[in-house]
């Protein structure tokens, strides 16, 4: 599964870098390293949206640092 976090200047205003680390962490505690492909993008075009954008395969979601780690419980463990 590829995971993607924008780091555009719009997201990194509203916290990706947060969303990251809560990423990073649940990847460690789950072992996850070798099924989450995880990486960050620039702009992802989707600024106008409140939160930061968050793709899972191509398909865009809007995450803020609060939701993150239960976005990640939601959408990506029972995934992979
Ligand atoms: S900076 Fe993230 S969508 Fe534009």
């Amino acid at each position: 599964m590829k995971l993607n976090v924008c780091i555009g200047s719009s997201c990194h205003l509203k916290g990706s870098y947060n969303v990251i680390q809560v990423f990073q962490k649940m990847i460690e505690e789950n072992s996850l390293h070798d099924k989450v492909e995880f990486s960050a993008t620039f702009c992802a075009k989707q600024c106008q949206n409140p939160g930061i954008t968050v793709s899972i395969d191509g398909d865009k979601y809007n995450v803020v640092p609060e939701t993150a780690r239960e976005f990640f419980k939601n959408k990506v463990m029972p995934f992979i």
